[in-house]
């Protein structure tokens, strides 16, 4: 069996010390000190979750021992281990922090109980801290859409990387998906029942990033009024993404370098040396090499994120895409809104196909929400997407011809519309004959859907 957790037992009797270790040490790490000082010490190097601490040692005071255990991490929970006559400083000690107390000697199901729950608290704590986290981004969980024979490509590379433990580094201009691709890996990967917690280098000020990554304890600075635990220790056991890790100063990158190597930091403020078991995503959108050049960014720390490199296509290189996006981003506003499906004319989709599209999928997505929010009917014509920029910028680069039969079309099925496909009553208002209003939309037809 796997053990998750790690128990130090602190008691200067061997007795008490050897049958905690019996009954713990199937289900949990544990660690034995005789004295308070080599708790400390142990404390220090080690990952501990949970204490059990006699309350009479030779050497400290079981009080002041736990007041210097919370002190380095509130999160530890303790359990203070007492004789019956000791009963008045145990409670105390829950005054103080502890999380219960158990009596000497003890029933082993009592004990082991007492600890469970102890440890479960924990977990939600933590739970709770990383629920924080992720309600402070909005996120689509949506599946990635593409049939593109790069985005193909770039499927099969997140199952393989996802597979592994290896540093990712996803490039791509902005909007082209990076997130979901970590996001993708992360929860295809081995760590996908863990957090997946997200450090946006470009989004948090240099003076705040070191105390958000590593944390800090009360009074590490002027304003650290509570002690705080940092993103590397949310995401502990999963997945840490550096959002625009380019964006991250020269200092900091020096210190996420060591973090990769060694895994091991301290909270701002604490000396406790806390080691977390991650693995690291980045993204980044701007060309790193190019960054390097210009001594921005650091060599080394480029080539330990870049074990597994991702670079993602802009949109405008993956023009059959286009297609399917609006589709996808079609289906999801029907579904999000409860409202009837809606689907684009061909004339608009070939608009939108011959379009660059530089915010890439998010500029698409941003489009189509709009469009679908504020189009009346079932079908979005290219006239619609005329009013927005984008429209325009597309008309623009036709031939006269071409806007002229792209105008004629539109004014065509604009007027049919509004006639319930009447075509004697449209052909009147064009001012043209039935006929020729025929031939027209019968070139009209394949093109309008119709
Ligand atoms: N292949 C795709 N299929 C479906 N949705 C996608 C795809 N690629 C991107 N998206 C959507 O487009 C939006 C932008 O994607 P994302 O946030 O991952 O981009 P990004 O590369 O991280 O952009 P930035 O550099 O601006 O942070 C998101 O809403 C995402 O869900
Ligand atoms: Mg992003």
């Amino acid at each position: 069996m796997k053990k998750n957790h790690t128990i130090l037992v602190v008691d200067d009797e061997n007795g008490v010390r050897q049958s905690f270790n019996m009954v713990l040490k199937d289900v949990y790490n544990v660690l034995l000190a005789d004295s308070g000082k080599q708790a400390i010490d142990i404390f220090t190097r080690n990952k501990v979750d949970l204490i059990l601490l006699d309350i009479l040692l030779p050497d400290t005071g079981g009080l002041d021992l736990l007041e210097k255990f919370k002190e380095t991490d509130p999160n530890t929970e303790i359990i203070m281990v007492t004789a019956v006559n000791e009963i008045q400083t145990a409670v105390k000690a829950i005054k103080l922090g502890a999380y219960e107390y158990i009596i000497k000697p003890f029933v082993v199901d009592d004990v082991l109980i007492v600890i469970k729950r102890a440890m479960e608290k924990r977990s939600l704590v933590k739970e709770v801290a990383y629920l924080k986290d992720e309600l402070e981004r909005y996120h689509s969980f949506e599946k990635m859409v593409g049939k593109d024979e790069n985005m193909r490509k770039i499927f099969e590379l997140i199952s393989i990387v996802s597979q592994s433990d290896g540093t990712v580094l996803i490039q791509g201009e902005s909007g082209t998906g990076k997130e979901l691709v970590a996001r993708a890996i992360h929860n295809r990967g081995l760590r996908h029942e863990e957090p997946f917690v997200v450090i946006n280098c470009a989004a948090i000020p240099a003076t705040l990033m070191e105390s958000k990554i590593f944390g800090h304890n009360r009074g590490a600075f002027t304003g650290a009024t509570h002690t705080s635990i940092g993103k590397l220790e949310i995401g502990d056991k999963g997945t840490i993404f550096l959002d625009d890790i380019d964006s991250l100063d020269i200092n900091m990158q020096a210190k996420l370098l060591r973090i990769i190597q060694e895994k091991e930091f301290e909270r701002l403020g604490s000396t406790k040396v806390i080691k977390v078991d991650v693995r690291f995503v980045a993204s980044s959108n701007k060309d790193l090499k190019d960054l390097i050049s210009q001594e921005k960014f650091r060599e080394d720390l480029y080539y330990r994120l870049a074990v597994f490199p991702i670079e993602l296509p802009p949109l405008k290189e993956r023009k059959g895409d286009i297609s399917l996006l609006l589709n996808h981003f079609l289906q999801l506003n029907a579904k999000n809104t409860g409202k009837p499906p809606k689907r684009f004319s061909k004339e608009a989709v070939q608009i939108l196909m011959e379009y660059d599209w530089p915010g890439n999928v998010r500029e698409l997505q941003n489009l189509v929400e709009r469009l679908f929010t504020i189009t009346k009917g079932s079908v979005i014509h290219l006239k619609d997407i005329s009013t927005f920029d984008i429209g325009k910028r597309g008309i623009k680069d036709m031939t006269l011809k071409q806007a002229v039969s792209t105008f004629e079309k539109n004014y065509i099925s604009e007027i049919l519309e509004k006639v319930n496909g009447n075509r004697k009553k449209a052909a009147e208002r064009l001012g043209i004959h039935r006929n020729t209003l025929l031939s027209k939309t019968i070139e009209l037809a394949p093109n309008t859907n119709k």
